[in-house]
């Protein structure tokens, strides 16, 4: 039950309601076309891109605690919900399974989950998106950074292999992204866009 709801929870994209109700648009159809936290920073403003970035994540934290609320606590189920929610994230049932990239999902999840690896990983995050300026390239290194510190930092196996599949969600989600970052030609915060 507690995963079903996280799914539901997850599938609540808050950038797509922001785009319907500050513009009367789709999100999805405006600058990179994510429904997600970047671009809602990118089309609507950087209060409405906090914003989402924060409910986004809140709404992974939730998923997580409904697993202690309702369910049994393990490990396991505590993952399961985490997963649910990404997957609700990235593809929403209420909006025709088209989402977004579910990093600021991932964030409140890991948060939850595995405090310290998160906010090593968000600080590193952090830095690249700011020496950068992409925010692509501190979203990979993020994911891809959490399975390394949750492993030395001996976390439960199950949010080992949860890390790992998140690494893998991001990874095949930002496949636009990386083939524009390899071109050199990503979106910069602040700068013209391309969309995928
Ligand atoms: O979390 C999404 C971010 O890493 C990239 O977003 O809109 O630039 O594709 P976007």
């Amino acid at each position: 039950m507690s995963i079903l709801i996280g799914y539901l929870l997850g599938s609540i994209s808050f950038s797509f309601l922001a785009g319907k109700l500050l513009k009367g648009i789709d999100i999805r159809k405006h600058g990179s076309g994510n429904a997600g936290a970047t671009n809602t920073l990118r089309v609507l403003g950087v209060g409405p891109g906090v914003t989402v970035l924060l409910l986004d994540a809140i709404k992974g934290v939730i998923a997580v605690l409904l697993g202690i609320w309702i369910g049994d606590g393990s490990a396991l189920l505590l993952v399961l919900c985490g997963v649910a929610a990404i997957a609700g994230h990235n593809w929403p049932v209420y909006f025709g399974f088209r989402g977004g990239k579910g990093i600021a999902t991932t964030i409140g999840v890991m948060l939850t989950l595995a405090p310290l690896p998160a906010l090593y990983a968000g600080i590193v995050c952090i830095l690249a998106i700011v020496v950068t300026r992409y925010v692509s390239l501190g979203s990979l290194l993020f994911t891809a950074i959490l399975p390394i510190l949750v492993w030395i930092m001996h976390f439960p196996i199950e949010i080992f292999y949860f890390s790992l599949l998140v690494f893998v969600f991001a990874w095949i989600r930002h496949r636009s992204n990386i083939v524009r970052l390899l071109k050199g030609q990503e979106n910069k915060i602040g700068s013209k866009t391309k969309s995928g």
